[in-house]
């Protein structure tokens, strides 16, 4: 029997958005025939962070970032630059200062722009965005900012910095602010609230990021329709960054299924359509869909909130073929 064509996602979203993946450096070998065949962008899950390109002060380590840079130009596919300013995965002695104390305001901020320069110096032209600032905002609804080193040792304008550094160094690279948790009401007016302060100051932002971390139980469609909705009103573009949809609603510590139930995959299929037609709705200001994976035989949901218990997220499965969600999002002509 003839099997029905795969069309390539990136092909069915040319006229609306990149479709992008998260990839490492076993994933663009072990992933390759489904990278190389749907996606026309991809992001280093981990490998262009702080903790990996600049372990310490004068020692910089570019190997594995550039390969995946060399990964994206051999395959004609755009990449994101993530991330530069975030409260983890960034090493301890970049908030150290002498004799054990913290460092002072001056001595992070000039690490800062030496990071930064560094590092979108380096991917300058190669690099087309850059997550400039992740996860700044806090989710206690009665707290401002995260509290983090940057914030305690800088102040808030650590945010406005960054952005300028990252656009000292590469002025054609667009820069987001990213973070997760994006549409939950308070946090998403908290977000606008820092974009806009940014915007009024003229601070060099051009996007946010919304994560898209988000699963079957939540949040809910009309949710996600009202944050998209209430961030493309800032003028900014939008990108969601790291899309993956969990079968496990957040407080569901269960670990005893060998595959998703049928219940799951239905309620799947209903949200990867929906939500893909939400984005398709706002491809005038939303330029990128990156997924945090590929396909369901590596996600990060693997080892989070529960380590070792399986997840399957994605619209490719575990042998990198097509779920129904794939085709829920594919055939909509
Ligand atoms: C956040 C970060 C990503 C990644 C995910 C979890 O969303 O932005 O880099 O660490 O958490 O994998």
């Amino acid at each position: 029997m003839d099997k029905k064509p795969v069309p390539a996602l990136r092909d069915t979203y040319r006229e609306y958005f990149d479709i992008g993946a998260a990839v490492n450096l076993e994933t663009i070998v072990s992933q390759k025939d489904v990278l190389t065949a749907h996606f026309n962008s991809i992001t280093a899950e981990n490998d262009m962070k702080f903790e990996r390109v600049h372990p310490e002060e004068d020692v910089y380590t570019f190997e594995a970032a550039d390969r995946i840079a060399d990964f994206a130009a051999a395959h004609g596919m755009k990449l994101r630059g993530h991330t530069l300013v975030w409260h983890n995965q960034t090493p301890d002695w970049v908030f150290a200062g002498k004799d054990g104390r913290p460092a002072d305001r001056e001595t992070l901020l000039a690490r800062m722009k030496d990071h930064i320069d560094t590092v979108v110096g380096r991917y300058k032209g190669i690099a087309y965005a850059w997550d400039v600032v992740n996860e700044a905002v806090e989710d206690k609804a009665d707290v401002w900012l995260r509290r983090s080193p940057w914030l305690d040792l800088i102040g808030e304008d650590f945010i406005a910095n960054a952005f300028e550094f990252a656009h000292a160094a590469d002025p054609q690279a667009v820069l987001f602010y990213n973070d997760y948790n994006e549409c939950q009401p308070e946090k998403r007016d908290k977000i606008i609230r820092l974009v806009r302060g940014l915007k009024e100051r003229d601070v060099p932002i051009h996007g946010v990021g919304l994560q898209g971390h988000w699963n079957l139980y939540g949040p809910s469609l009309d949710t996600i329709r009202e944050a998209v909705e209430q961030y493309a009103a800032l003028g900014l573009q939008l990108q969601i960054t790291e899309l993956d949809l969990s079968v496990f609603e957040f407080e569901d510590r269960r670990t005893d299924l060998l595959a998703p139930t049928p219940e799951m995959v239905e309620r799947q299929e209903e949200l990867y359509e929906k939500v893909f037609a939400l984005f398709r709705e706002y491809k005038e200001v939303l330029t990128a869909v990156t997924f945090w994976g590929a396909s369901d035989d590596y996600t990060w949901l693997d080892g989070f909130p529960v380590r070792g218990r399986k997840n399957w997220p994605f619209v490719f499965d575990v042998n990198h073929q097509p779920k129904g969600s794939f085709w829920k999002i594919s055939d909509f002509r």
